[in-house]
């Protein structure tokens, strides 16, 4: 995917870098340098997901923005001789579970690793780091997507990805002086 980023980046010059990193390990980018970072579908995927977010966060200007993507963790799946089940037994007590990737569109199949962390967890995370929860949607797919590729009903009822928006907050304290209010009869 870098390989054909890189490619367009030279046919169209737009400025754009692609360094290959470790995302638990942001160390070689600069502080307080984006507007915005994201993560898609990912997150899950990064055994250090809170190093790879206390990157994310040092990263970040202040006042800007991280929006990922994860698989929503109430509700789980892999899809297993065609039939989509359940990936977790449970949702609190973190597990990690493979999933297979084999479709016929990809070039060859392989196997990645998911870890389940729970929605307290992230957010006790991002809280952590100085990131504010400012948005969450549960994506459901329309009418135009269920035409084009009718298994995606399966996810109609339940959701099977979060997004979340979250701001690197900057503090101001507020002093609340005890003053006497008066009332006008
Ligand atoms: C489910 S895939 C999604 C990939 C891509 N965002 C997409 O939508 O096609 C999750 C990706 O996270 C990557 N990943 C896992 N741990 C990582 C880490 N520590 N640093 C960078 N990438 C990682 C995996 O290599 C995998 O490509």
């Amino acid at each position: 995917m870098i390989k054909l980023a890189k490619l367009e980046e030279a046919k169209e010059k737009l400025g754009i870098c692609y360094p290959v990193l470790d995302a638990a390990d942001l160390e070689e980018l600069p502080s307080k340098h984006f507007d915005l970072v994201t993560c898609f579908m990912s997150l899950q995927d990064i055994e250090n997901y809170e190093d790879a977010i206390s990157g994310v966060a040092r990263v970040l200007k202040n006042g800007g923005r991280f929006i990922f993507s994860i698989p929503r963790p109430c509700f789980e799946t892999i899809i297993v001789d065609g039939k989509r089940i359940s990936a977790t037994a449970r949702y609190f007590g973190a597990t990690s579970y493979p999933i297979q990737w084999n479709m016929e569109r990809l070039l060859e199949p392989f196997q990645t690793t998911s870890f389940h962390m729970t929605l307290t967890e992230y957010s006790a995370t991002l809280f952590k780091n100085k990131l504010l929860i400012s948005r969450l949607v549960e994506p459901r797919p329309k009418q135009e997507g269920l035409q084009k590729y009718p298994p995606l009903r399966e996810v109609l009822a339940t959701p099977q990805s979060i997004i979340i928006e979250s701001l690197k907050i900057i503090y101001h304290t507020l002093i609340l002086l005890n003053t006497e209010v008066q009332t006008v009869k």
